[in-house]
C-alpha cells in the first residue's frame, strides 16, 4: 500500500490516484481547497506546499513521487486548537491579504524559508518569495509580514515548525 504523511498524518494512496497531481490529488480527494490552482503550468507558485521540508508546486509534483514523503498544505499550519501559526497571523497584522489566493502558497513559502534562516533579511525573503506572484499587495506588505513573523517568533521563543507537526519529531 502506497502512503504518505498528509499535515501530520498518515494517509493511504490508492494506485488509481498515483498518477495526478498533488494538486487536483490534494483538492479532489482531500478536499483541501487552500492548495490554489492559479496556472497549473508551474508559473505562479499558488498551488505551493511543502514537500518533506522544501517548497513545491503541486500542479507539477506527481502523486507517485510524493509517495512515502511528508506534506504540508496552508490547512495543517494551524495549531491542533485552532489557533492561527504566527506566520499567518503576521500576514494577516501587516496586511498582507488582500484576495488572499496567493496568500497559502505565500506562507508556505515563507514557512519553509523561515524554517531554514529564522532571521532572514529582506532581500532573502524577497528572493524565497520570488516566484510566488500576487496580482493584489505589490508585495511590500507580504515582505513586511514575514519580517514581522520572523521577529515574533524570535521574540517570543515560538518554534517555527507547522502546528500539525507540533509535538511530532519530524
Ligand atoms: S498553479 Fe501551480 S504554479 Fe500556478
Ligand atoms: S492577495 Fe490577491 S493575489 Fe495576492
Amino acid at each position: 500500500m502506497n502512503k504518505l504523511q498528509l499535515n501530520g498524518r498518515e494517509i493511504e494512496v490508492q494506485d488509481s490516484d498515483l498518477s495526478m497531481t498533488l494538486l487536483r490529488f490534494l483538492r479532489e480527494r482531500h478536499f483541501l481547497y487552500g492548495v490554489k490552482n492559479g496556472c497549473e503550468q508551474g508559473l505562479c507558485g499558488s498551488c505551493t506546499i511543502v514537500v518533506d521540508g522544501k517548497a513545491m508546486r503541486s500542479c507539477k509534483f506527481p502523486v507517485q513521487k510524493a509517495v512515502g514523503k511528508s506534506l504540508i498544505t496552508i490547512e495543517g499550519m494551524e495549531y491542533p486548537d485552532g489557533r492561527v501559526h504566527p506566520i499567518q497571523q503576521a500576514f494577516m497584522d501587516a496586511g498582507a491579504i488582500q484576495c488572499g489566493f496567493c496568500t497559502p502558497g505565500m506562507v508556505l513559502a515563507a514557512y519553509v524559508l523561515l524554517l531554514e534562516n529564522p532571521q532572514p533579511t529582506r532581500e532573502q525573503i524577497r528572493k524565497a518569495l520570488r516566484g510566488n506572484l500576487c496580482r493584489c499587495t505589490g508585495y511590500q506588505h507580504i515582505i513586511d509580514a514575514v519580517e514581522l513573523a520572523a521577529k515574533i517568533m524570535h521574540d517570543q521563543g515560538l518554534p517555527v515548525q507547522a502546528g500539525c507537526l507540533q509535538g511530532q519529531s519530524a
